[in-house]
């Protein structure tokens, strides 16, 4: 084991470490958001400082754009990329179909647009995220201030007509204020347990007026970076209809942690 590094911090470092392989030199690559695109994001401030990997990245959170600033990578905005090779960003759950409920951490909204924006979608996560149907974590909905109780109950109302298990939505919270995202926005937790049809729901709620955006990405991550606690990782590629396994040395992962 890799000293004191946890299992599932191994884990998420050599799927982050297998993930940066697919950055080449001169790449504008999308970062995300969470405690897995954070090992990513060292992984790439490593490449850049030992490598001179020479990237442009774009942060889906201030957090990221912060943690990147810091590791010596060059960042720009969406609107100065304009249009990315390649985004690597966590996960909370995925499916067979490589489908996506993200937002756990707040920042779907960026996430979701710079992944859009890309060529290829990476995500990379350790085996608890993987389900046989989504919706066990709770599903965020960004909502804008405006009305957003309003929002809410016809986010509910909604909710009963679709196949789902739960009904139950909750406001985010930021300690006895609501949670506020980089956009400025509040998030809706759908407490739905099993959502029987993700691409329909994720349809309908952004029907809904005062709603910006929905936590499930459908048809847009192409690839899934699985790591293990023994260092095995995972590569599961939709596109090529591939499923390759391979082993990462994670004795350095210490040293990342210590330089940030
Ligand atoms: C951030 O808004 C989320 O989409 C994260 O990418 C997701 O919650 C995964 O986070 P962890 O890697 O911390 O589990």
């Amino acid at each position: 084991m890799a000293g004191n590094l946890s299992p599932i911090d191994t884990a998420k470092f050599v799927a982050a470490k297998r993930a940066v392989e697919y950055v080449e030199d001169g790449m504008r690559v999308g970062m995300g958001t969470g405690s897995t695109a954070a090992w990513m994001v060292r992984c790439l401030g490593e490449l850049v400082r030992d490598d001179g990997l020479n990237i442009t990245g774009v942060p889906t959170s201030t957090r990221t754009a912060e943690l990147a600033q810091q590791v010596g990578i060059n960042v720009v905005t969406l609107d100065e990329a304009r249009w990315l090779d390649v985004t690597i960003d966590g996960t909370d759950e995925f499916d067979a179909e490589l489908c996506l409920i993200k937002g756990g951490g707040g920042a779907l909204l960026q996430e979701k647009i710079v992944a859009t924006a890309s060529d290829k979608m990476i995500v990379i996560t350790d085996p608890s995220k993987h389900v046989e149907q989504l919706g066990a974590f709770p599903l965020p909905v960004e909502v804008i201030p405006f009305g957003w109780q309003t929002t809410k109950a016809l986010i509910e109302e909604m909710m009963v007509s679709m196949d789902v298990l739960g009904h139950t939505a909750t406001m985010r919270m930021n300690g006895e204020a609501l949670y506020v995202t980089d956009e400025g926005n509040h998030i809706v937790d759908l407490h739905l347990t099993r959502i029987g049809n993700p691409r329909q729901m994720s349809l309908v709620l952004n029907q809904v007026p005062g709603v910006v955006e929905n936590g499930l990405f459908i048809d847009i991550c192409d690839v899934v970076v699985t790591g293990h606690a023994d260092g095995r990782v995972e590569v599961i590629d939709i596109n090529e209809g591939t499923h390759e396994e391979s082993q990462i040395d994670f004795a350095e992962a210490e040293n990342l942690f210590a330089d940030i």
